[in-house]
């Protein structure tokens, strides 16, 4: 499996990488003799010299949560699987696991972290080496996310020597899009599992792990919150964990709540309030109810290792990061500038400053979520349009490729599209040397297309050149994790 190795640095990626980390003077070393490779850039770099380095002040601790995907085969084949198993049982043909030494990669970000979430990206417990993965990280708060369809008395026992805190079963109760895709005799089997998982806790005389449920919401099984509620308080289930169904495909959206949200939120909250008042502890994301909108939870508190394992992601959504870790510190990558930009986008509270995919989320936005997933009539296709520019430009006719990245700028519902487009527009403003303007669209660049590594560095570069002070329309209180920020 050749993944991880595939975006390894060029000259390019390297410089880049090192600007983003503040290593300025290592960027400087790397283009000596190479400065045409990246003329905008060099030239920046020479005119910033001395100046201060941009949004110095937004670093954070490191992130309490780490979550971390074992496996890359599943056999259960939920219809709603965000992960890619709805058709498949293996992602790739040479790659089933995580390796031990895969694993511990991850134990600086573990060791800094108090929790440690195991789920996924396939089924959790497929990985044979999970058992000591769990006993590596004993000393914290341990999380195991599983169908419950694998797990037998005699893993369950390894799992309880390894120190397992928390059991988390993946189970929606009955419906056609989720776990055991409706099917009555599925339910009883985890019923009983969870039965199964406290006898042999009595057994070894062991109070843990706690077990939790998450159930995943859509219009078929929210009238089944009630009974769920009842039946995991009867097994001395300790928390009852809701989740959205997230529709990736038209016909999922129809079985979800963003047909009718605000029908839905109601009859969420409703039972939401009804469980916690019998005794069960209920949320949904970190809190009691579903909101119209509200901030991020996920900013500044986790980071999810996936597929990349040199990517990870700050959340479960589409965020990517423009940077891979290549042997830097944790504090060292959790604290570079795109993180810092993160930071701040997320801290001026205001919608236009958030990264669009952030401002469209669920999470922070689930009646504009609902809104985008309506089915539209657009038919604008971006890329011929796209691949025109790039051609023209090619051949120096800018005024006509800046036709075609205006019209996909204003046409197309893909932020990624957009923020291409931008890409182009602001790179011309850097060669024209016009640095507010390119300031400007790199600006709008990275909002629409967060992954951008070299956005982000003119971006990084024309913040020092303009001396922007950006902290100045940060507020910490708005920030969801505000005493995580280093000053506080
Ligand atoms: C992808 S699974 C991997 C771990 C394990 N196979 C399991 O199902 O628990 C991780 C979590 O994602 C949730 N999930 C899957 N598809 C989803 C979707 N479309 N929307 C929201 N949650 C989803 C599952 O319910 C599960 O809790
Ligand atoms: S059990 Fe988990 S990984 Fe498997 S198909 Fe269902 S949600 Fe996806």
């Amino acid at each position: 499996m050749e993944f991880e190795k595939r975006d390894w640095p060029n000259l390019q990626n390297k410089v880049l990488s090192a600007i983003l980390i503040d290593d300025l003077k290592e960027a400087k070393r790397l283009l000596q003799g190479n400065d045409e490779a990246l003329i905008g850039i060099s030239e920046l770099l020479e005119k910033t010299t001395g100046k201060p380095t941009p949004l110095k002040n937004l670093t954070a601790q490191p992130p309490r949560e780490i979550h971390t995907a074992v496996s890359y085969t599943c056999g259960i084949g939920c219809k709603m699987c965000g992960s890619g198993f709805h058709d498949k049982t293996s992602l790739f043909e040479d790659y089933k696991q995580l390796s031990p030494q895969q694993f511990d990669e991850v134990m600086p970000w573990i060791d800094a972290a108090e929790l440690v979430v195991y789920v996924g990206q396939g089924e959790t417990l497929d990985n044979p080496h999970i058992y000591d993965f769990v006993k590596k990280s004993a000393g914290k708060h341990s999380n195991l996310t599983t169908s419950g369809v694998p797990l037998t008395r005699e893993k369950m026992k390894r799992l309880i020597q390894a120190s397992l805190k928390d059991i988390n079963f993946s189970f929606d109760g009955l419906t056609l899009a989720g776990h055991g895709s409706g099917n009555i005799k599925y339910s009883q089997t985890i019923w009983k599992q969870i039965d199964m998982v406290q006898s042999v806790k009595k057994e070894l005389g062991s109070e843990f792990p706690q077990v939790m449920i998450t159930m995943v919401l859509n219009k078929e099984n929210v009238d089944q919150m009630e009974e769920m509620i009842d039946s995991a308080k009867e097994r001395g289930v300790f928390l009852l964990q809701l989740d959205v169904m997230v529709p990736h495909n038209p016909e999922l959206y129809e079985q979800s709540i963003f047909t009718d949200f605000k029908y839905y939120q109601k009859k969420i909250n409703e039972e939401i309030k009804k469980g916690n008042e019998k005794g069960l502890w209920v949320r949904i994301g970190d809190d009691t109810e579903i909101k119209d909108s509200q901030p991020c939870h996920f900013i500044d508190k986790m980071l999810i290792f996936n597929l990349d394992r040199y990517l990870p992601s700050v959340c479960c959504g589409p965020i990517t990061m423009p940077l891979k870790i290549q042997g830097y510190s944790t504090d060292t990558y959790w604290n570079s500038f795109p993180f810092r930009y993160f930071r701040f986008m997320h801290g001026t509270g205001k919608s236009e400053t958030l990264p669009v995919a952030c401002d469209t989320c669920w999470a922070m936005n689930p009646l504009k979520f609902a809104d985008q997933m309506q089915p539209k009539d657009n038919d604008f296709k971006a890329r011929p349009l796209y691949l025109e520019a790039s051609e023209l430009k090619n051949q120096n006719k800018w005024d006509e490729a800046e036709k075609n990245y205006k019209t996909i700028i204003q046409n197309s519902d893909n932020p990624v599209w957009r923020g291409k487009a931008y890409f182009h527009l602001a790179e011309r403003e850097i060669l024209e040397k016009n640095y507010p303007k390119a300031y400007t669209l790199f600006q709008e660049t990275v909002k629409n297309y967060f992954g951008h590594q070299l956005a982000f560095t003119y971006l990084y570069l024309l913040m020092m050149l303009l001396e922007k002070k950006q902290e100045d329309s940060f507020s910490l209180e708005r920030m969801q994790c505000s005493s995580a920020v280093s000053g506080s």
